[in-house]
């Protein structure tokens, strides 16, 4: 894994940003995995601002987000079918049928949790998959004790997640209680894996992940088995870990960082 530690959210949603735009440049058709809530807001934005000045094209990438809420109208402005095409797709001018959210509407919802995996087969895979992590150490809506080698299917959202998410309904009982969420299973075979988090209320979640053992009650720890995984936060979010000094000079010793500086 490798650790990023930004001086504030504009510095994470840039670095996260730039790496989407070096793979869309090289890639056009490159399949991005999609996260919603305030994390990758940032990232959007800046991917966004790129849109308009004409610097990156989206319009051939594909989209696949993480997750969905069953049940929830379509039209509700939480649905994460709205929240995507909202935020991402007409921002970024994406093509609305190259995006995909997982049906929490279908009457066979687990046929739709099969038919959203063959749907990231056919585009032949997440080429890079954006995360942020819930307070409870979730990726995608895989609460603790999620299996490592899940794939996408129903969930039960954990009671702290529904709190958390509480701040973008009217109340609490207005949360959805199940969902639909890639699994980790689906999150690891993406070719690479870019985690945003800031705050102080992620630290603990963020320390757990990063330095604590791999465990199914830490989900987002399954990323230390990854490849090709990116934890991208502020100093609040890094406030518990141990090795913060080694994650700072590890980046900026890096030798890509010190070739374009040196350009
Ligand atoms: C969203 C998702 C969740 C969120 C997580 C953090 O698609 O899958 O895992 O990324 O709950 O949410 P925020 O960024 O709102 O703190």
């Amino acid at each position: 894994m490798e650790i990023v530690i930004c001086e504030d959210a504009a510095e994470i949603g840039r670095i996260a940003a730039s790496k989407i735009i070096d793979l869309v440049r090289r890639k056009p058709t490159a399949a991005i995995g999609l996260a919603t809530g305030s994390s990758p807001l940032g990232i959007y934005a800046e991917l966004a601002h790129a849109v308009a000045r004409g610097e990156l094209d989206m319009s051939r990438a594909h989209g696949f987000a993480l997750d969905e809420y069953v049940g929830i109208e379509l039209e509700h402005p939480q649905s994460y079918y709205s929240v995507i095409h909202r935020e991402v797709v007409e921002r970024l001018s994406m093509d609305p049928a190259r995006v995909h959210v997982p049906d929490g509407r279908a009457a066979d919802l687990h046929s739709a949790c099969d038919a959203y995996e063959e749907a990231i087969e056919q585009a032949g895979g997440v080429d890079l998959q954006i995360v942020g992590i819930g307070s409870n150490g979730h990726i995608g809506f895989n609460e603790p004790t999620s299996s490592f080698g899940s794939r996408t299917r129903v969930k039960a959202l954990a009671p702290q997640t529904r709190a958390d998410n509480a701040r973008f309904f009217d109340s609490l009982d207005q949360v959805p209680t199940l969902c639909l969420t890639q699994g980790l299973g689906t999150i690891m075979d993406a070719r690479e894996v870019v985690l945003v988090a800031q705050g102080e209320h992620k630290a603990d979640a963020i320390a757990a992940a990063v330095e604590g053992p791999m465990a199914a009650v830490m989900p987002a720890s399954v990323l230390q088995g990854h490849r090709y995984a990116t934890v991208i936060i502020d100093e609040a979010a890094a406030s518990k870990l141990q090795y913060t000094e080694y994650y700072r000079h590890a980046w900026n010793t890096k030798p890509e960082r010190a070739v374009s500086a040196a350009v």
